[in-house]
C-alpha cells in the first residue's frame, strides 16, 4: 500500500509522514532528500545535475547516504534547499529520480513524501494527502527548524514555491483525487490523526 503526502515547503509533510508511517509500521519515502543529493553531489562535481543523476547512489533512511558518505544534515541547508528545487525543474533529473521511487515503491507499504508522489510517482496510491498552510506559518516553521530568521525563509520560500508550482514538468499541484488538509491552525498529531482515519476508512 502506498499513501502518498504532497504540498508545498513547511507545510509539515516530513514530521506528518513519518509519523503517520511510524504509527501504521510502513516505511517512510523523502523524495525531497534524493533531489537535495543529487543538487549537493552536482555542485561538488561542478557539473549539471542531469549529468550524474542516473549514475549516483544515494541510500535513504534514517541516514541519507551519497555514495556512503553521510550527507544527512548537509542536505537540510538553505543552499540546498534553493539547488534541489533547480535541480528538480530539469526533466532528466525527475526521470532518474521517478524511476528510483518507483522501484522502491514496487515492494511493501510506504508513506512517500514530495511534491509529485500522488500526481506522477504512484498515481495508483491507495490515499493521496496534500498539506498546505499558509505561507507565513510555513516559513515561521522552517525557521525554527533551521535557527534562522523568518523573513529570509519566507523570502527563499516564496521563490522556490513560485518554481515549483509553475515548472514545465510535474509541477506542484494536488492529485484531483488527493485530500486537501490546511494544517494553519493544526497540530501535528491533529494532521497525523486525521490520515489515521483517512486510512482506516
Ligand atoms: O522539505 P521541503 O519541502 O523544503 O523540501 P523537499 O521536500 O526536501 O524538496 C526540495 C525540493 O525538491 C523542492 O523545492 C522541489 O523542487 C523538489 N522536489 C520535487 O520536485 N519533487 C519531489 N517529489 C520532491 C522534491
Amino acid at each position: 500500500m502506498v499513501i502518498a503526502i504532497d504540498g508545498p515547503a513547511g507545510a509539515g509533510k516530513s514530521s506528518v509522514a513519518r509519523s503517520v508511517a511510524e504509527r501504521l509500521g510502513f516505511t517512510y519515502l523523502d523524495s525531497g532528500a534524493m533531489y537535495r543529493t543529487v543538487a549537493l553531489a552536482a555542485l561538488e562535481q561542478g557539473v549539471e545535475p542531469a549529468a550524474l543523476a542516473d549514475a549516483i547512489r544515494i541510500e535513504l533512511g534514517d541516514r541519507v547516504r551519497l555514495e556512503g558518505r553521510d550527507v544527512t544534515r548537509e542536505i537540510r541547508s538553505p543552499r540546498l534547499s534553493e539547488a534541489a528545487s533547480r535541480a528538480a525543474a530539469d526533466p532528466l533529473v525527475r526521470a532518474a529520480m521517478v524511476a528510483h521511487q518507483r522501484r522502491l515503491l514496487s515492494e511493501g507499504d510506504w508513506v512517500a513524501e514530495g511534491r509529485d508522489i500522488g500526481t506522477v510517482v504512484a498515481p495508483q496510491a491507495e490515499l493521496k494527502v496534500f498539506l498546505t498552510a499558509d505561507p507565513a506559518s510555513r516559513a515561521r516553521r522552517r525557521a525554527r527548524e533551521l535557527g534562522i530568521d523568518a523573513r529570509q525563509v519566507l523570502a527563499e520560500q516564496a521563490l522556490r514555491d513560485q518554481r515549483d508550482a509553475t515548472r514545465a514538468h510535474s509541477p506542484l499541484q494536488p492529485a484531483s483525487d488527493a485530500v486537501l488538509i490546511d494544517t494553519t491552525s493544526l497540530t501535528l498529531d491533529q494532521v497525523v490523526d486525521r490520515i489515521i482515519g483517512l486510512v482506516a476508512e
